[in-house]
Parts: C-alpha cells; structure tokens; sequence
C-alpha cells in the first residue's frame, strides 16, 4: 500500500528503500498515548467549531481509545510505508471507520502534531524525572541524621582543605539535585505551550480554536507564531541540556564515590548488590554501577550536542531532518531514568568507613584555615597570618606532627602574641566547630539546613 501521504500528485509509488529510511515508527511508536490523547482533544475541538458533527468525533474518540489498547498489547501492525506513529494511527482509524476517520487530519498537519506529541511527551518524562531526584535528594537527606557524628576533609585540587561535616557533603548533593529539579521546573514553561493548530506551517484557513486543544491538552498557553513553531526544537535542547546537567552532577558523585571507595581512600563501601567482581584477581570488588555513570553521562552530554547541530542549519520552518530529534532524546531521558535508579540504592546503602576516615583526620593540617582566622581575629592582617601559619605548618610537617601537637613556645616562637587559647581551635574537631558563616560547615548551620530541607521535601 502507498503512503496515505503521497496524495494525487504521484505517479510513481515510494522506492522500498525510501521507505526504510524514512521510517520513524521504529523508535517514535512510544508517543502512541500522546498522539491519540492529541487527536481526540482535536477531534473535540473541531466538533465545537462545526467541522464534524458530535456523533463522529465520539466515533473517532472511541475507535482511537480501540486502537491505544492496541497498541498497549503490541497488537497493531507496524508498516514501514506508514513512516510513523501518527500515520499508523490515522490509518488504524481509517480502516475502522472510513470516511469519518479521513476527517481527522482536518485543519493539522503532522508538523504541528509531532510537536504537540512530543511537548506532551517530555512534560510527562520531566515530571517521571522529577520525582526521581527527589528520591534522590531524599536518599542524601537521610544518610544526615546517621552520619551526623562523622567529619570527612573537604578536598579542593583533591588536596586536603578544610574539615567539613559528612551531612555538609550530603547537603551539597541535596543542593545540585535542587537546582536540576528548578531548572526542570523552568524548562517545563516552553515546554508547556501549545503547537496545535499551527498545521503545516502558516496556520489554517478553518475557523479552529487553538484555546480549547490546548485546554484539554493541560498546555499553560498556546505558541503565537505558526512559523516559530513549526521550526521551534528550543524546548528539546533545553530539556536536554537540563538532562546534560543532572549527567554531570551524577557523574560527579560517581567519581567521587569510587575513589572514596578505594583502599587509598577507604572513607566508603558500596553496597555489593551494586559491585561487580573480576574473572582473574578474586580480591576485586568494583564499582562498575558508578563507573556506567560516569561513562552513560557522555551519552547524554553528546546527545544535547546532536540535537544542538540538527537544528542550527535548518531554515523556517519543519524540515525532515527534524525527525531526526527523538532518538537522542528519548536515550537522554532513558539512560538519567537508569542512572537515577541506580543512584538512589547506592546513596542509600553504602557505609561510611568510621575508623578509616577518622583515623586519618588529623592529616593534611585541615585546621590551619582555622588558626590563621584565629589569628585574625586577634587582630592581625589576613596575609601575614597566612605566611605565619604556613611557617608553622611546615615546622609540624618537619616534626611529623599535627598543628595541635607543637608546643605553645613553638607558635610563639612565630607570633609572640599567642597564647593557649589557640588549642581551642587546632583539631579537626574544634576546626569544624569554629565555623560560623552563612552556608558554611558551622554544626548550626548545617542542622538548620537539615531542618529546612525536610520541611521541603516531606511536606
Ligand atoms: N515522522 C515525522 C517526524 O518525526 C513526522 C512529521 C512529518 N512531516 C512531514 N511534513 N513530512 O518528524
């Protein structure tokens, strides 16, 4: 059979390889439920304008609810002929019900519905997306109250810098996933517009109503030019930028975490159900879960920059090449559902090394910041201080020992003006709790964050 798209016009039927290539019911078949909620908020619309009458718009939203159980059990054939999921379905349509199904199309085009499909689409995969990293901010916020005793080195270069609290480190997670979560909240305002009706691309000559598809649909608004909106694919690039971030904040804590997870570090251990061995060295227990992040991350990375290079070169308006969006799209979101449902479990299940981490904590002289704003504090300008605490640290380091070791002539010996109170704030311990800034790693501040961020995300 020809393509009901080849209208009159042809006299030669379609080359089987054109078929095969221009094919996109392979992968766009999954906008099934969109296109046919799509078309029955059409059809609706155009029995409210007069251009069918109520008895066939009901015929046509009953056949197509026939058809999406169909399509539910895998039961309805796929034709390469009818390149996509909006021709299967028209077709499915037509061979049902006739005539009254060859209304459909009226006053559409696919260029209007594929975006309408798709905008639909996505808002309700930001949403599955959503929720996700709540669970996932959720996981970080519990580790806090069990981990609240434990203080790990905040590193920066991966050299050692300052002491911070474990539920600090948790904290900072809950605070990337925030944003990622703000910034789908963003997104979700283009993609929440309206496309129907635009049709091919000027608009239609028929007197439809744009409001009410769109109302039906749950879009906020209806977009304003039918040109615009044909070419637009602003939404996708935005949602998989959106979705680029999310990669690069889990692929981030991956990293952190196999090293953390190494013997060198030893300050985590993964879950196992989550580890995978090695067919040779019987000893090994691998992060493979976290190493796929940090790897599927590139996937999605690269797939905001297809999406960004289909869509540069392209003139007003649809063009083919725009079907060329979905299937980086659709992986982007595939693989951050995928790298989310891993990541929870392992935030969830994986236990801090206690003795390891502090065991270690008085390496690396994470309390020197808080000597030199000790000094400060007695009055003493902020860069001789560094130098003077830098000379210090070196003279501990000559002598293998922490800062809190030297005796007080030895700080003395430096800046006469110390005295024994200094000790109060030597220690990783004291060094944490002299914090007192906004944000900072100050034991208040952090519980009062704790507070906040369960009222926000289990109220
Ligand atoms: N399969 C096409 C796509 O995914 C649908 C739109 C086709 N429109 C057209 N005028 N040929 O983009």
């Amino acid at each position: 059979m020809n393509s009901p798209s080849r209208s009159g016009v042809f006299q030669a039927g379609a080359d089987e390889r054109m078929e095969a290539y221009g094919e996109s019911i392979s992968f766009d078949r999954r906008l099934y439920r969109h296109d046919i909620q799509g078309s029955i908020a059409h059809a609706e619309m155009l029995a409210s304008v007069g251009l069918l009458s109520e008895a066939e718009a009901r015929l046509i939203s009953d056949t197509l609810r026939e058809i999406e159980k169909e399509l539910d059990s895998d039961s309805l054939p796929i034709r390469f002929e009818l390149e996509d999921i909006h021709m299967h379905v028209e077709q499915a349509l037509i061979d049902r019900i006739g005539d009254t199904g060859r209304k459909l199309h009226t006053a559409r085009s696919r260029n209007d519905q594929v975006s309408t499909d798709i905008r639909m689409w996505i808002r309700d995969a930001l949403d599955d997306i959503d929720q996700k990293l709540k669970a996932l901010q959720l996981a970080f916020l519990n580790r806090c109250d069990q981990d609240l005793d434990v203080i790990l080195p905040a590193y920066t270069h991966l050299q050692r810098a300052q002491p911070v609290l474990a539920a600090h480190y948790w904290l900072a997670y809950v605070e990337k996933f925030a944003r990622d979560r703000e910034r789908i909240a963003d997104c979700l305002k283009r993609v929440n517009s309206s496309s129907l009706g635009v049709a091919a691309v000027a608009g239609t000559t028929l007197p439809i109503n744009r409001e009410l598809t769109a109302q039906k649909l749950r879009f906020d608004e209806v977009t304003r030019n039918s040109l615009d909106t044909s070419s637009d694919r602003d939404f996708m690039m935005e949602t998989a930028f959106v979705l680029s971030v999310v990669a690069s904040h889990l692929s981030g804590w991956a990293e952190e975490w196999i090293l953390w997870s190494t013997v060198e570090f030893n300050f985590i251990k993964l879950p196992e159900t989550f580890c995978t061995g090695s067919s040779i060295m019987p000893q090994k227990v691998n992060p493979d879960a976290l190493e796929l992040t940090r790897g599927k991350s590139a996937r999605v990375m690269g797939n905001l920059q297809t999406l960004m290079l289909l869509v540069k070169n392209l003139p007003m308006a649809y063009n083919r090449d725009l079907q060329e969006d979905k299937p980086p799209l659709f992986d982007s979101f595939d693989t951050i559902f995928a790298m989310l449902d891993i990541a929870t479990p392992i935030v969830a299940g994986s236990e801090l090394q206690r003795d390891s981490i502090s065991s270690r904590l008085e390496e690396g002289y994470l309390d020197a910041t808080t000597l030199m704003e000790w000094m400060i504090k007695k009055g003493m300008p902020q860069r001789r201080a560094h130098h003077l605490v830098g000379a210090m640290v070196g003279e501990a380091m000559n002598r293998k020992v922490a800062l809190k070791d030297l005796p007080l002539e030895t700080f003395q010996s430096h800046a006469p003006e110390m005295d024994a109170t200094i000790y109060d704030c030597l220690g990783t311990e004291n060094a944490v709790a002299a914090f007192v800034s906004y944000g900072s790693t100050a034991p208040t501040q952090v519980a009062a964050q704790i507070k906040d961020w369960k009222a926000k995300l289990t109220s």
